[in-house]
């Protein structure tokens, strides 16, 4: 059997999980909840629920994945006893569902943000015509632009870990940098930019609750990838000589830290919107948020910037693509990998069942989108990310033998043994993170 591809360093690994962490969650999930649950009381929450609780599970992620060397149906089913092996892949089926499941939802708004970086192209060239089509909400345009948005997926996730994912991910990371922190620079310059950055930087904590807790739970562990094996599976592709808990640190800082600068962007520019005569808030006096807010707040405040305006929305999309795409191929690595090694299919098949079951969901998602867009997005990203997270600290701190998850983290870390992280972690997965969890769901309900 051909040995296990790696990536191929250290920056690879790093650009590869970023690229899977930043997406939409961080470029418009974070800025819009923020906008709508009372600015920065909603981020400071998010930070306090990133770095102690998603973080810990992250690192269950990376060391399940990295031990087992597979992806998370092989991994669950390493780390369980004899007994509960049936209930490790019962775990793991979930994840794989709840993976695919995301795709299907992320690949229409990832359909919509090509549709409306070509809208600018179309602009650009004078077309309004096509300008007009492609930013009109209909299922023959949604389907094309879903369409085409997996036949990009696809055509990365089969060319394997280190010359589809992690190349492509090293060559786009670095780009959406650039543009995100050049559409800063020139958003702030522009009259209303201030009062926004104000609304997302004084925290107005009467507007803390149990629900904006669980959202900034949910918007957690959506935005560093974790509860789908994801993760675990990127993790069994980091080798042997690296240190996990740094580059566990180094990944949740830097996905983090992009959704806070994400948020330097879109706060401001909404009330530059504002400024600029736009309706920003509906009737009920709440910020108008959601898709609202990127599709109709958005254009109609880089139409009336003019020309500039063009060359903006351009970048804006052209961002919001980069981001998608270097997500979603993270999220269909999970069912491929598991194509791979469960029924021994050639990466170029796996890769297009995969793709193609996921499709049939999205049609069926694009054709009764009423009511089954909002349920799917709850359904996975606010309670079953969460849970799975929970039930992978379970296997690795309950299930799984200690002495050998102490050895997993060791392999790249010979010091572990006089740090704080290995005194302090096993036992924090073991009680508090699962705790922490069920209470955030229970409260809710
Ligand atoms: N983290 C991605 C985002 O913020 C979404 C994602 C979820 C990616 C689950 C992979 C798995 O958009």
């Amino acid at each position: 059997m051909a040995a296990r591809e790696v990536f191929s360093s250290r920056f690879g690994f790093v650009m590869a999980a970023a690229g899977s962490a930043i997406g939409l969650g961080n470029v418009w999930g974070f800025p819009t909840s923020a906008a709508g649950n009372g600015g920065a009381a909603f981020v400071v929450a998010y930070f306090i629920l990133a770095f102690c609780l998603a973080y810990p599970v992250l690192m269950v992620e990376l060391t399940v994945g990295r031990y087992s060397q597979s992806g998370i149906v092989g991994a669950l089913r390493k780390v369980s006893p004899s007994g509960a092996k049936p209930l490790g892949v019962m775990v793991a089926a979930y994840g794989v569902t709840v993976a695919s499941l995301i795709l299907a939802f992320y690949g229409i708004v990832a359909g919509w943000m090509i549709a409306y970086f070509f809208e600018a192209v179309a602009q650009l060239l004078n077309q309004p015509a096509w300008a007009e089509w492609l930013t009109s909400f209909g299922i023959t345009r949604n389907i094309i632009f879903m369409l085409a948005f997996m036949l990009l997926t696809m055509w990365i996730v089969a060319g394997g870990v280190t010359a589809g994912i992690e190349r492509w991910s090293s060559r786009l990371m670095p780009v959406l940098f650039l543009i995100l922190v050049a559409l800063i620079s020139y958003v702030l310059t522009l009259p209303g930019a201030m009062e926004g950055l104000k609304v997302y930087l004084i925290p107005d904590f009467s507007k803390l609750s149990s629900e904006l807790i669980l959202d900034a739970m949910g918007q957690a562990f959506f935005s560093l990838s974790l509860g789908v094996g994801t993760m675990l599976i990127y993790g069994s592709y980091i080798a042997k000589k690296e240190n996990l808990p740094s580059l566990g640190v180094t990944v949740t800082l830097v996905d983090t830290g992009v959704a806070f600068i994400a948020g330097l962007l879109i706060l401001p520019t909404i009330y530059v919107a504002k400024e600029m005569g736009t309706q920003v808030f509906n009737d009920a006096g709440t910020l108008i948020a959601g898709p609202d807010l990127i599709f109709q707040v958005l254009p109609s405040l880089f139409e009336s910037m003019g020309t500039m305006g063009m060359f903006v929305a351009f970048a804006f999309f052209l961002l919001m693509s980069i981001a998608s795409l270097t997500s979603s191929i993270s999220m269909l690595e999970v069912p491929v990998s598991m194509a791979l090694e469960e029924f021994k299919w050639s990466r170029f098949t796996a890769t297009l069942v995969c793709a193609a079951v996921i499709t049939l969901c999205s049609l069926t998602i694009v054709f009764n989108f009423e009511v089954l867009f909002g349920f799917v997005i709850d359904l996975t990203t606010k309670y079953s990310q969460p849970i799975l997270g929970l039930l992978f600290c379970i296997f690795a701190a309950w299930l799984w033998n200690r002495q050998q998850l102490i050895e997993a983290l060791k392999e790249g870390c010979p010091d572990l043994e006089k740090g704080l992280f290995i005194k302090i972690w096993p036992v924090y997965i073991k009680f508090v993170v699962p705790l922490l969890i069920i209470l955030i769901i229970y409260q809710q309900l």
